[in-house]
């Protein structure tokens, strides 16, 4: 049985968006909160989208942490330091845990469409020093619309995965691949990150400019770079 996944702050729309879809994949999800009862509203709504089948709970952060080795981040830049910093005692050794933060200048007051300098580099790589030794960060996930997710249709987006443990790569990647039409593409170490994070800041003043949902294909690469799911 694939161990439960959980969505730190997943009430917002791309934890509910990448729980949906896991869901409807059948994976056992876990919706993160800082409010109980506001996960367990979140899971009982994404419950009612994906059928009463599937296997999804709502906790507190803390507690949906120590439940699982297997966890991802989806929270605002500004609070992801001080939050992973409270969780920390909670998050086991040798967990997995796929960061989607994008430091975006509007944690700051600014513009949706530009990014914030992280002294690390990249919010993955904040994320890094902020978790217990050996637990393995991967960045994944910034540059798919939450709007596409939270929808039924196919996923029109590469998934570029950056992480220091091969391991921990190929396990967002197969979480990737679950996304109907979603390829997944090993994007090398978590330095890289800083340059994905800064993709969706462009694809953000895209989407505002050309009023869309924009994602990323990555072209040309020899067939075995793309991990592919079961349903292409
Ligand atoms: N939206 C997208 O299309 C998209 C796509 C790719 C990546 N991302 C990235 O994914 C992350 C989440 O995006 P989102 O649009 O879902 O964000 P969001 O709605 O602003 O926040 C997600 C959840 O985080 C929790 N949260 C908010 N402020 C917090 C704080 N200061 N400390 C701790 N928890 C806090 C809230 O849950 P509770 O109040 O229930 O705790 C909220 O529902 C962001 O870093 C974003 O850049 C977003």
């Amino acid at each position: 049985m694939s161990r439960a996944i959980a969505v730190i702050g997943g009430t917002g729309p791309a934890g509910t968006g990448l729980a949906l879809r896991w869901a409807r994949a059948g994976e056992t999800i876990i919706i993160g909160s800082r409010d109980a009862a506001r996960a367990g509203q979140t899971a009982e709504a994404i419950r009612r989208r994906a059928g009463t089948n599937a296997q999804i709970s709502g906790m507190e952060n803390s507690a949906a942490c120590a439940a699982t080795d297997l966890l991802m981040l989806t929270v605002p830049f500004e609070g992801q330091a001080a939050l992973l910093k409270q969780l920390k005692p909670t998050i086991r050794p040798g967990s997995v845990l796929i960061d989607a933060t994008v430091p975006l200048a509007a944690s700051v007051g600014g513009r949706a469409s530009r990014t914030i300098g992280v002294w690390q580099g990249s919010a993955a790589q904040q994320t890094a020093e902020l978790v217990p030794k050996g637990v393995s960060v991967v960045a994944a996930f910034h540059n798919v619309s939450a709007d596409i997710l939270n929808g039924d249709d196919d996923v029109d987006c590469d998934v570029i995965v950056c992480s220091d443990d091969p391991n921990a790569t190929q396990v967002a990647m197969e979480l990737a691949v679950k996304i109907p039409r979603v390829r997944a593409i090993d994007g090398g170490k978590l330095e890289n990150a800083r340059i994905v994070e800064q993709l969706t800041a462009l694809l953000i003043g895209l989407n505002i400019r050309h009023k869309g949902h924009g994602g990323i294909r990555i072209t040309g690469l020899p067939e075995a770079a793309y991990k592919i799911g079961s349903d292409r």
